[in-house]
């Protein structure tokens, strides 16, 4: 990087955290979209903690994902990743990772639009597909056709993330780029401003 470059990418972050203020950055998309990759780079460039909502289900629940479906059913697990999130959003600023299917919950939503700043990694089905295949790890894909079943389920998602504040084109490329034009996304809503604190 010129330094020319460095100039400009402080300058984009320190907009970017004043876009941000107190809130949490939260990160949605579906499963693959790179959302915990991404999310812990923009945590790290932005120099502030980073949060997996799937990952603080299990350490309260300690249960993993798969069993938590396999035990209680996908509404229980959406029940309590409301529950997790909710509490979450209390405190910031921190970037939150959530699981694919969080904001497609209506409170969940509503919740993340009220107090946070969220960020769709929107990805097309060959990339997300190319990296959930290499694990058995998602429930909801443990179907038939697992590919087709990520299909519908983008076709079902999409025109609901596109909701979020800033959309952001995942790819097959570095993450450091995908993680930097994050950070632009942001610093563009920055209008000069302080954010107003959350009460
Ligand atoms: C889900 C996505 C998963 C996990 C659960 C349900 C979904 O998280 O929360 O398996 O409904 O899309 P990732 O998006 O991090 O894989």
């Amino acid at each position: 990087m010129t330094q020319p470059q460095a100039i400009a990418l402080e300058q984009h972050i320190e907009k970017a955290r004043r876009v941000l203020g107190q809130r949490n950055l939260v990160f949605v998309g579906l499963m693959g979209a790179g959302k915990s990759v991404i999310g812990r780079l923009v945590a790290q460039i932005l120099e502030i903690p980073f949060v997996d909502s799937d990952h603080e289900i299990e350490r309260v629940s300690r249960m993993t994902v798969p069993e938590l479906f396999e035990a209680y059913g996908e509404r229980e697990f959406r029940a309590l990743e409301a529950r997790v999130i909710k509490r979450l959003l209390r405190t910031g600023p921190r970037v939150l990772s959530t699981g694919g299917g969080a904001f497609m919950n209506d409170t969940t939503r509503a919740m993340v639009l009220a107090d946070g700043l969220s960020v769709w990694l929107k990805a097309d089905l060959d990339v997300l597909w190319e990296r959930v295949s290499k694990r058995d790890t998602r429930p909801l894909l443990r179907t038939a056709n697992p590919k087709q079943t990520l299909s519908d389920l983008l076709d079902q998602r999409y025109p609901v993330y596109e909701k979020a504040d800033v959309t952001v084109q995942s790819r097959d490329d570095v993450k450091e780029t995908i993680a930097t034009e994050t950070v632009i996304a942001l610093a563009q809503l920055d209008s000069g401003q302080e954010t107003v604190p959350k009460p």
